[in-house]
C-alpha cells in the first residue's frame, strides 16, 4: 500500500462521518464542481438463470412476474428520455439467455441510431463472453457495469451459488481490456461482511481503476434465502462512498436507488458525501414494480420524465446543479 493510499484508509478509520463527509465532498467538488450527471435507467428484463442469494430476480424465486420488454418499447423509451435531455442510458437486465449475441447486436444498434449516436450507452446485463463484449462495443455500447459485489472470496462465493469471486474480476478485465468505460462496485452490509471487507472493496475499486463506482446498502428480500438477515444502517453505505470518493477523486460515482429506498434522504446524503451520479428510472410503469432486486424500492409510481424532474430537486436541495452530459470518463479524457 503506498503512503497515499495508507493516510486515506487512516484518515477514513480515524474520523467520524462528518468529518469524513466533508473531505469527501470537498474532493468531489475540486473534481465535479458540484455537478450531477444523470443517466437514465431501464431496465428491460427480469429474467435471471443466476441464483445470488441476495437478489429477488434470482431464478428460484417464483414470486414475481417475469418480463422482457419490446424492442419498440425500448426504442420509444429511450427515445422520450432523449428527448427530455437524458444523454445517457443505462440497459439492466439479468442474465437472460433470450439475449444471444445477435439480438443484443441488433438491440444496441438500435438504441444508439434512437439518438443519433449522441447519447452514450451503458450495458448491465451480466457475465458474458469476451467476444460478446467486442461484438457489443463494435455496435456500439460505450461502457459496462459489473458488480464485484463482495471483494471477500469466501463470501462472494456463498452469496452467487458457488460463482468465484476470480471469474467476476476476469470479466471486469475482460471489459477493460476491450476498451469499455468499466464500472462496478458493491453492496455494504451485507451477511458476515465486516469492517476489514468494506475497506478491501474500496481499495479494489481503486486496484481495478474503475471509471465508475456503484455502492448501495444490501436490503434483505423476503423471497431470498437472505430474507431474515440484518438491515445494516446508512451510515455504513455513506462512509464507503466517500472512502472510494477519496480513493478514486475523478470516478463517476451514483447516489444509488437502493440508498434512496431505505432513507427517504438517502440518495441526497450520499451526493454530499462524495457521490456525483443520480440515476431517473425510466422503465415503464407497468414493469419497474417488477425489477424486484430488493423489496421496498423507490419510484414504482412516477413516470419516467416525472422522474427526472424529481431527482432534479433532490440535487438542488443539496447545492447541487444538473449536468446536460455524456459524462464520459474524467479518468480516460486525462489519457487522451
Ligand atoms: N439489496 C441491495 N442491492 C441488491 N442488488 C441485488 N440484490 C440486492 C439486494 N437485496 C444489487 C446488486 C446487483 C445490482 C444490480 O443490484 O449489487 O449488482
Ligand atoms: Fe441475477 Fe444479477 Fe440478481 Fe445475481 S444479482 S440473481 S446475476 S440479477
Amino acid at each position: 500500500m503506498n503512503d497515499d493510499i495508507k493516510s486515506i484508509i487512516d484518515f477514513y478509520r480515524s474520523s467520524p462521518l462528518e468529518k469524513l463527509t466533508e473531505k469527501a465532498e470537498e474532493v468531489s467538488y475540486e473534481n465535479h464542481r458540484g455537478r450531477v450527471l444523470l443517466r437514465g435507467l431501464l431496465e428491460f428484463s427480469n429474467f435471471c438463470i443466476r441464483d445470488c442469494l441476495y437478489c429477488g430476480l434470482r431464478r428460484s424465486n417464483l414470486n414475481i412476474n417475469r418480463y422482457r420488454l419490446s424492442d419498440d418499447l425500448i426504442i420509444e423509451t429511450i427515445r422520450k428520455g432523449y428527448q427530455a435531455g437524458l444523454l445517457t442510458f443505462v440497459l439492466q437486465s439479468g442474465e437472460d439467455r433470450y439475449y444471444s449475441t445477435d439480438v443484443m447486436i441488433r438491440l444496441i444498434e438500435k438504441i444508439k441510431n434512437a439518438t443519433g449516436g449522441e447519447a452514450a450507452l451503458t450495458l448491465s446485463c451480466g457475465i458474458r463472453k469476451k467476444d460478446d463484449y467486442k461484438s457489443f462495443k463494435k455496435a456500439g455500447a460505450d461502457r459496462y457495469l459489473l458488480r464485484f459485489e463482495t471483494s471477500e472470496p469466501a463470501l462472494h462465493a456463498y452469496l452467487r451459488s458457488g460463482f468465484t469471486l476470480e471469474s467476476r474480476l476476469a470479466a471486469i478485465y475482460d471489459l477493460k481490456d476491450t476498451g469499455y468505460e468499466v464500472g462496478s462496485g458493491y453492496m455494504v452490509g451485507l451477511p458476515d461482511e465486516t469492517e476489514e471487507t468494506r475497506i478491501k472493496n474500496a481499495l479494489f475499486c481503486r486496484e481495478l481503476e474503475l471509471d465508475m463506482v456503484g455502492i448501495g446498502p444490501f436490503i434483505p428480500h423476503p423471497d431470498t434465502p437472505l430474507k431474515d438477515k440484518a438491515l445494516r444502517s446508512l451510515e455504513l453505505t455513506i462512509r464507503a462512498v466517500a472512502l472510494v470518493r477519496l480513493l478514486l477523486p475523478k470516478a463517476h460515482i451514483p447516489a444509488t436507488t437502493a440508498a434512496g429506498s431505505i432513507d427517504s434522504e438517502g440518495r441526497e446524503k450520499l451526493l454530499s458525501a462524495g457521490a456525483n451520479v443520480l440515476m431517473p428510472n425510466i422503465t415503464p410503469l407497468p414493469y419497474r414494480k417488477d425489477y424486484t432486486l430488493y423489496p421496498g424500492k423507490i419510484c414504482l409510481g412516477e413516470d419516467g420524465i416525472k422522474c427526472i424532474g424529481c431527482i432534479e430537486l433532490r440535487a438542488r436541495s443539496r447545492g447541487k446543479s444538473i449536468l446536460k452530459d455524456r459524462g464520459d470518463s474524467l479518468y480516460r479524457a486525462k489519457e487522451a
